[in-house]
């Protein structure tokens, strides 16, 4: 099979927001608890932070982190993370059915966030609570003093204000687990009033209005029209989330999954512009893909798990060869999509459904779909081209599927341009680029990341990126052979 990819340099999709490569952290699980804090282990510092944690975190670069749900912020009280350890209260959190000790609040976090250089995403709850709890939190956090919760937070011992930027209103509310599950409508006031309070407070902000759950949900289209049209002048993002499944064991249907992502955005920019145009606006909503990744692996097991226990092991997938390939090829639609696609946060990033594992008396390991991560979180970075492939498809269970996924960003920054590549065929392939406009330099590096069992998952650390070793780079032409099955990333200065 052969594929090729045609780009023009002059043909610009958009910058790549960094936050693209954003991740989320909940309370949930072993996520923040035996997750990044764990006060009891060997490497965690003054705070309880895990120093190996942050070290694997501060691997994956990534700038943006959502917090603390998810399912859990919908009946979480802020207030209960605040204040001196030893007196905030022990609580059920209703989301997971287990016990919150409120350990871990925002300052927690907010302090975390600045040990791996990332920037907060602070969801506020529009399950059980409203307007008035998340004002109050926005003037802890972003109000400098001289009122009752910013001086609150000085005597909490944070002087200076957080300057959270981007909150999100809420979340999966069209989900009928949500606690206080709400329709179209009743979300769309309380969102556009509690927004309006918010940016009283704090007008800098940005704010992420709750979006469909998966494309698959029953209200979906609906619910985002119905949103917008009371929250459009409010919020700067709609947020979506997608997890996929394997269930099937379908290996070139799951593979394909990536086409109905495609889509999904496509929908949910189609209905953002739709209300643009009826609303006679100005403004274009962009979007968080604010959840995203595969998710199935733990279902059983967590179903089977003991309620009203602290920090259990719940949504722990052990990831294989396939997850990382699909979410290689996940990463590539979304760079896609940057004209629109501005926030994406990978879910989650620590022990639940995450890249990095850790063991509680012992270290961190990395599952297999670090790997692509890491490098379109590095290397994904500046301009992303219009990709034009032409490639042979096949015929999955529901869609046509190109045997490749192929982009090709140009970082101004350090004169680079990137290529990323995916090979989903069963054999190997000839692969090209053909660049317009633009005369390339030499071959810095070019790795593949293959080879494995694609059922193959990463406990023992075996996995690795290898160099790929016969590329060609001549003018403005890139040649190379890709492996079967095989993620592969090609930078030429
Ligand atoms: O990321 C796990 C859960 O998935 C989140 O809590 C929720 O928002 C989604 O359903």
């Amino acid at each position: 099979i052969k594929s090729k990819l045609f780009v023009d340099r002059t043909n610009e999709i958009a910058k790549i927001d960094p936050r693209m490569w954003g991740s989320f952290t909940e309370h949930l699980g072993r996520s923040i608890y035996e997750g990044i804090y764990q006060p009891d282990h060997p490497t965690a510092d003054k705070d309880g932070f895990r120093q190996d944690v942050i070290n694997a975190v501060n691997q994956l670069n990534v700038p943006l982190i959502r917090y603390p749900g998810g399912n859990f912020v919908s009946a979480y009280n802020w207030e209960d993370g605040i204040g001196p350890k030893d007196q905030r209260p022990t609580r059920l959190d209703l989301a997971w059915s287990t016990i919150e000790p409120n350990q871990f609040g925002v300052h927690e976090f907010v302090k975390w966030c600045q040990n791996v250089n990332a920037e907060p995403d602070m969801a506020v709850n529009l399950g059980t609570r409203g307007i008035d709890a998340a004002r109050n939190l926005v003037e802890y956090c972003n109000f400098p003093k001289g009122t009752y919760w910013s001086d609150l937070r000085r005597k909490n011992g944070a002087e200076e204000p957080f300057n959270i930027k981007v909150w999100s209103l809420g979340n999966e509310m069209d989900g009928d687990w949500q606690i206080g599950h709400k329709t179209a409508s009743e979300y769309g006031r309380l969102a556009h009033e509690t927004a309006k309070a918010m940016k009283i407070v704090d007008p800098s902000i940005e704010l992420v209005a709750s979006g469909s759950s998966l494309r698959t949900m029953p209200t979906f289209g609906s619910w985002e029209e119905t949103i917008l049209d009371h929250v459009y002048d409010d919020v700067d993002y709609l947020s979506l989330h997608q997890y996929y499944g394997n269930e099937a064991n379908d290996l070139q249907g799951f593979l394909g999954k990536s086409v109905d992502f495609d889509g999904f955005i496509n929908d949910v920019v189609a209905v953002c512009d739709a209300v643009k145009a009826r609303k006679h606006s100005k403004k274009t909503i962009n979007l968080s893909m604010d959840e995203w990744n595969v998710w199935y692996h733990s279902h059983a097991q967590d179903d089977a798990q003991a309620k009203w226990q602290h920090a259990p092991h719940l949504l722990e997938d052990h990831y294989n060869f396939e997850d990382a390939l699909l979410v290689g090829s996940l990463a590539i639609t979304l760079m896609k999509h940057a004209d629109r696609v501005k926030i994406g946060c990978l879910a989650q990033l620590v022990n639940v459904i995450a890249p990095i594992m850790t063991e509680t008396d012992g270290g961190v390991w990395f599952q297999s779909i670090f790997y692509p991560f890491m490098q379109v979180s590095q290397f994904g970075q500046g301009i992303a081209l219009t990709p034009r492939q032409e490639v042979d498809t096949y015929h999955s269970a529901d869609y046509d599927v190109p045997y490749t996924d192929s982009m090709m960003v140009y970082n101004p920054d350090t004169q680079e341009v990137v290529v990323f590549v995916e090979n989903k065929a069963s054999e190997a392939m000839d692969y090209e680029v053909h660049v317009d406009n633009m005369q390339l330099g030499q071959l810095v590096e070019a790795t593949q990341f293959c080879g494995y069992d694609i059922k193959q998952t990463n406990e023992n650390q075996e996995m690795k990126i290898q160099p790929l070793t016969n590329v060609k780079v001549d003018g403005n032409l890139v040649q190379s052979k890709l492996q079967p099955l095989s993620w592969n990333m090609i930078r030429v200065s």
